[in-house]
């Protein structure tokens, strides 16, 4: 049994679940808690925004580390509910971070490169750069990070309280609207047939994907070097890490129609930038520089975007069914079990090694 304990918040999301298994695959005691998908047993129900009940879960779990994943992070649902998402963000995470300082926890505060105003030619960001978020998630993140860094300087525990900032995320997904750049295979697979309507797609907007399992173990890295170091307060109090696989969501469409063997002439690339006359700026481009970890010597590399997707995508979509058939591969007709997404078989977007893979995975 571990002497190590970490308990994750928001361990039932897309983050939260890789950080989980990241601190399990080295060997640490790890206990999530979600809301509404949390089981009881590994994931603990905890409401957040109820203080006594943040105060129970520590006490019942007494971790060494936590890591704060959970928070409300869809635009369109913090639009349209700024004040709940104010309670979350911003509040339960100076409850949690004023808790956790005051019992010599460890914290890790999982933000957003949306801290970050994104103005061509400012990036890439260092993690003390000027932040100027340019949307309301963005800014109630930004809040949560000062709420964390006041609560441990206020405690005296300078160097327990760290905010690790990554961009938009992707990775093995419920359903592929759990991510920002997982839904864009959907929108590949729906973009198909010649009933299928136009859309537009961001062609402006630099993005830089980054694989959850990467950010998951970036997190356990840096609780097992914080919690080593003798003089924590000279530590970094800020951290950003991000894959360096530049995309536009349009190139990420394209990465996928070719992976799935679609074609994409339903997807129209949008170049239009921001209008500079508006009053809401999109950020063009918030890379994050991973400067501060590697000083550190955590480990920054990253997996391969597009890799990553013809190893593991095809299977994340739940769109699968599965048919045994045999393909002339080389000299002699080799059985495979292959994938059909729908109607459309995938055959002519595979090698001869995709098949391999795809067998193993079936
Ligand atoms: N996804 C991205 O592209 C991205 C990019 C940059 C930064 N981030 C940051 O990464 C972190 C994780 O994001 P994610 O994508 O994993 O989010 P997610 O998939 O939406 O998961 C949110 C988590 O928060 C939990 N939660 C929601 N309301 C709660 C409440 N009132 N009390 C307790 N738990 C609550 C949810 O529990 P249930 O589902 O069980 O209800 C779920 O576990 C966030 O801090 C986010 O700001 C994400």
């Amino acid at each position: 049994m571990s002497d190590k304990t970490v308990l994750v918040t928001g361990a039932t999301g897309l983050l939260g679940r890789q950080i989980l298994k990241a601190f399990q695959s080295n060997e640490w005691n790890a206990k999530g808690t979600g809301l509404s998908r949390a089981d009881g047993q590994t994931i603990l129900k905890l409401d957040l925004s109820n203080d006594s009940e943040i105060e129970k879960v520590l006490n019942d779990v007494k971790p060494q580390v936590v890591v704060h994943s959970a928070a409300n992070r869809f635009p369109d649902k913090v639009d349209a509910d700024p004040e709940g998402t104010r309670r979350l963000n911003v509040q339960a995470t100076r409850t949690l971070a004023r808790l956790c300082a005051q019992q010599g926890i460890l914290l890790i505060y999982i933000s957003t490169d949306y801290v970050f105003s994104g103005k061509p030619g400012e990036a890439p960001y260092e993690a003390d750069a000027q932040t100027g978020p340019t949307n309301l998630y963005g800014q109630t993140k930004l809040d949560g990070e000062r709420a964390v860094l006041e609560e441990y300087e206020r405690a005296g525990k300078d160097g327990l309280g760290v905010v690790l900032r990554v961009p938009v995320l992707y990775g093995e997904a419920e359903m592929p609207a759990e991510s920002a750049v997982n839904v864009l295979m959907d929108v590949v697979w729906k973009a198909q047939g010649e009933d299928a309507k136009k859309v537009k797609m961001d062609h402006w907007a630099l993005r830089y994907p980054t694989n959850t399992e990467d950010c998951g173990r970036v997190a356990a890295d840096i609780a097992t070097h914080y919690l080593k170091a003798t003089d924590k307060s000279s530590l970094p109090k800020v951290l950003q890490f991000s894959s360096e696989d530049k995309y536009t969501k349009y190139e990420m469409c394209q990465v996928f129609g070719e992976i799935m063997g679609l074609n994409i002439d339903k997807i129209e690339p949008n170049t239009e930038g921001n209008d500079p006359n508006a009053s809401v700026q999109r950020p063009y481009d918030c890379h994050l520089s991973t400067r501060a970890l590697k000083e550190l010597g955590i480990d920054v590399s990253t997996q391969d975007f597009v890799g990553w997707w013809r190893r593991e995508g095809i299977r994340n979509l739940g769109l699968m069914v599965c048919f045994a058939s045999s393909v002339p591969i080389g000299p002699d007709y080799i059985p495979v079990v292959g994938v059909e997404l729908g109607r459309r078989s995938l055959t002519a977007g595979l090698t001869e090694m995709d098949w391999y893979e795809f067998r193993i995975i079936v």
